[in-house]
C-alpha cells in the first residue's frame, strides 16, 4: 500500500531510488515519483501510471543529486493523476514529502492551513504534511517534525526532504512499515527490506512515532520525548536476489514452485524427536478455553483451515474472524483465550488493530507472521514465523500455505497437550507433515501441465463456483479468491450443502464449478452437490484424492496425491493456485500486480 524509499550518500540518488521503487512496486503501482535535492533546490519528477513512465521522464539519471526520496502509489485520497502522485512540495517548495498511510484528520488540517493562506495542488491527504512543515518550520527541522507529529492523526511512514540541509533527510513512522538501512558512507529508508538489499544488509526499525535524522555518515533516532535512542541493528539473512524472478515468467509462478522449500523450512526443525518445538513459545492447550483466529484475505482462509484442524484434533473451540470485523465487534475475550493473528506481511492495518484490541481485552496474542520484525510480530506476545521468504506477487501463495503449515503444528501441539489425539495418529500426522515438502514438490511438477490444459479450456468462463465441505470449503474460499483477484473472473466459494439455499439459481449451462471432494467422510455428500449442479448444466472440475469415486460426475479432474486427509488443503491450494495463474495468463492479466490491489494493506 504505497512504497517509500530514501537515499543519502556519495552516489547519485536517482538510479538508487528508481531501483528501490522497482522492488517496491508490488505495494502500489498507479503512479510514482522522486524528489532529489541539489544546489538549485528540491527537484521533483513524478507521473501517473506504472514506474516505466517515471523511468522515461527521469531517463534513469535526472534529477541529479545525492540525497532523495521516492514513492510508488496505491491511491486512497484522490485518483491516480500526476498532481496526486508523490512527492508533494510545500507551498514554498522548500519541503518535499513521500507518505505511506492515511492522515485521518487531513480535512480539518486542510481547513486549518487554508485559513492561513495555504492552497493545495492535489486532492491527497499527504499534501497537508509538506504544508504543515512549512508552517511550523522556524529554523529547526526536528522541532517542526515534532509539531507536525503532534498535529496529525492516522497512520504514516514519511520520508521528508528539506532544502539546504546538505545530505540530510528525515523519516517518521506510526502504524506503517519503515526500515532504515545502514551502509558505508550512505544510508537508506524503505517500506520493506528487499527494496534496499542490494545495498545493505544492516537495518534498524524505528518504533512508533520515532523520528530519524539520516545523513550519509549517521542515523540519529529520537523518541517521543525528543531524546536520542540506541536502536538494535539487525542483519538480514535474506539473499539479495530474493526479489528476482529467477527465469520464471512471474513472481507468482516462482512462488508457487517455492512452496515445498518454504514449507520444509517452516516445519522441519520444529518437529523433533521430543515432539513439536514452537521456537520457545510456551503454550499449554489445557490452559486455553477458546481460540480466535483473526486475519484478512487469504490469511483468514488459512485460519479457516486451522479451525477445522484444531477443533477436530484438539477438541478446542476455535472461532475465525475477519480482522476488520473483530476489531469493532466487542469480542468476548479474556485471559483464558488465545488470539492468533495471521499475516504474511505483518503490517495489515486491520490485523494490527485487532491484535491491539485483543491485548487490550486481556487475551494472549500469538502472531503467525512471515516478515521478520514486522509490526504484528513485534507487538504480539509470541510469534511463530512462517519462513516463506520474501513474497512479491500480490496474490499470496507460499505465504498462505506456510501459514496453514504453522497452524497444523499448533493444532498438533495443542492436541498432544490435551490428550485428545492418540499416539498413533499424532506420530502419523507428524511424519506425514514432514513428508509434505517432497510430495508437494512432485505434485506441483505433475499438476502444472494439467493446470495449463484446464486453464486453456475454461479461461473464457464468466463465473466460477468453488464448492466443498469441511476443510474442503476452507480450501474453496482460497481457490476462489486466487482466481478472482488475478483473472478478474467472478468467483464464489460456497459450502457445498448451502448452494441449494439460493445460489444454485445462478447455475446454468456451462457455469464453471470446481467441486472439492477430498475429505473422505464428506465426499459422498459433496458428490451429491456436484450432481445437483451438473444436472443444471454446469461444467465441473472435480478435485479429489479419490478420482474413481467422483469422476463419472465431472468433466475434468484434478487428482490430489495420497496423504493424511487433514493435510489435503495444502495440495488443493497448490493446484488451484496454478489453475488461477494459467487462467489469468490466458486472459492477459497483469498477474503479479492485479488491478486495484496492493500487497500490503496498511490502511483500513
Ligand atoms: O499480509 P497479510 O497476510 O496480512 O495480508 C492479508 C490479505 O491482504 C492478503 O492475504 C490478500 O487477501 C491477498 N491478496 C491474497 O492473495
Amino acid at each position: 500500500m504505497c512504497g517509500i524509499v530514501g537515499y543519502t550518500g556519495k552516489n547519485q540518488a536517482t538510479p538508487i531510488l528508481i531501483d528501490g521503487l522497482e522492488r517496491l512496486e508490488y505495494r502500489g503501482y498507479d503512479s510514482s515519483g522522486i524528489a532529489v535535492s541539489n544546489d538549485s533546490g528540491i527537484e521533483i519528477i513524478k507521473s501517473k501510471g506504472r514506474l516505466f513512465e517515471l523511468k522515461k521522464l527521469t531517463n534513469g539519471t535526472k534529477p541529479e543529486g545525492v540525497t532523495g526520496i521516492g514513492h510508488t502509489r496505491w491511491a486512497t485520497h484522490g485518483g491516480p493523476s500526476d498532481e496526486n502522485s508523490h512527492p508533494h512540495y510545500s507551498r514554498d517548495k522548500k519541503f518535499a514529502v513521500v507518505h505511506n498511510g492515511i492522515i485521518e484528520n487531513y480535512l480539518e488540517l486542510r481547513e486549518f492551513l487554508s485559513e492561513r493562506g495555504f492552497t493545495f495542488r492535489s486532492e491527497t491527504d499527504t499534501e497537508i504534511v509538506s504544508m504543515l512543515l512549512e508552517y511550523y518550520y522556524g529554523g529547526d527541522m526536528l522541532d517542526a517534525i515534532i509539531k507536525l507529529r503532534n498535529k496529525i492523526k492516522g497512520s504514516y511512514a514519511l520520508g521528508i526532504l528539506h532544502d539546504g540541509e546538505g545530505g540530510a533527510f528525515y523519516a517518521l513512522r506510526k502504524d506503517s512499515p519503515l526500515v532504515i538501512g545502514l551502509g558505508e558512507g550512505e544510508n537508506f529508508i524503505a517500506s520493506d527490506i528487499p527494496a534496499i538489499l542490494p545495498y545493505t544488509r544492516k537495518f534498524i526499525i524505528p518504533d512508533e512515532k520515532e523520528v530519524a535524522v539520516i545523513t550519509p555518515e549517521k542515523v540519529t533516532v529520537y523518541n517521543r520525548n525528543k531524546e536520542t535512542v540506541e536502536k538494535k541493528i539487525t542483519v538480514s539473512d535474506l539473499s539479495a536476489d530474493a526479489a528476482e524472478k529467477d527465469g520464471f515468467a512471474h513472481f507468482m509462478l516462482k512462488e508457487i514452485f517455492e512452496q515445498p522449500g518454504a514449507i520444509k523450512k517452516t516445519v522441519h526443525d520444529r518437529i523433533t524427536p521430543d515432539g513439536i518445538k514452537l521456537d520457545g513459545v510456551k503454550l499449554n492447550g489445557n490452559d486455553i478455553r477458546k481460540i480466535y483466529m483473526v486475519a484478512c484475505g487469504s490469511a483468514y482462509h488459512a485460519g479457516a483451515v486451522g479451525k477445522y484442524f484444531i477443533e477436530k484434533l484438539a477438541r478446542l473451540e476455535v472461532e475465525t474472524d475477519l480482522a476488520s470485523e473483530f476489531r469493532y465487534r466487542n469480542p468476548l475475550l479474556g485471559s483464558d483465550c488465545l488470539t492468533v493473528i495471521i499475516s504474511q506481511s505483518g503490517e495489515t492495518a486491520d490485523s494490527l488493530a485487532a491484535l491491539r484490541e485483543a491485548k487490550r481485552r486481556g487475551s494472549r496474542v500469538l502472531a503467525v507472521v512471515n516478515v521478520v520484525d514486522s509490526s504484528i510480530a513485534r507487538e504480539a506476545d509470541d510469534v511463530l514465523y512462517t519462513r516463506a521468504g520474501p513474497e512479491i506477487a500480490v496474490a499470496t501463495t507460499k505465504g498462505y500455505t506456510t501459514q496453514v503449515a504453522v497452524l497444523y503444528l499448533l493444532g498438533l501441539k495443542l492436541a498432544h497437550d490435551r490428550g485428545t489425539v492418540s499416539a498413533d495418529e499424532y506420530s502419523s500426522l507428524l511424519s506425514e507433515l514432514k513428508r509434505v515438502p517432497e510430495k508437494l514438490g512432485a505434485f506441483i511438477d505433475e499438476i502444472n501441465p494439467q493446470a495449463q490444459y484446464l486453464a486453456g479450456k475454461y479461461y473464457p468462463a464468466q463465473d466460477a463456483y468453488f464448492i466443498g465441505r469441511g476443510a474442503d470449503w476452507s480450501a474453496a474460499l482460497e481457490g476462489a479468491l486466487k482466481l478472482k483477484e488475478i483473472s478478474y473472473i467472478h468467483a464464489e466459494a460456497y459450502a457445498a450443502g448451502e448452494l441449494k439455499h439460493g445460489t444454485i439459481s445462478l447455475i446454468e449451462k456451462n457455469s464453471l464449478v470446481l467441486g472439492i471432494a477430498a475429505e473422505p467422510a464428506l465426499r459422498e455428500k459433496t458428490l451429491s452437490n456436484i450432481k445437483e449442479v451438473r444436472s443444471r448444466g454446469a461444467a465441473v472440475i472435480g478435485v479429489t484424492d479419490s478420482p474413481d469415486s467422483i469422476k463419472a460426475e465431472c468433466d475434468d479432474m484434478i487428482t490430489l496425491p495420497q496423504t493424511h486427509p487433514a493435510l489435503t488443503p495444502l495440495f488443493t491450494a497448490a493446484a488451484l493456485q496454478l489453475f488461477a495463474y494459467y487462467v489469468a495468463a490466458a486472459r492477459g492479466g497483469d498477474i503479479d500486480k492485479p488491478r486495484n490491489l496492493a500487497k500490503s494493506v496498511t490502511v483500513e
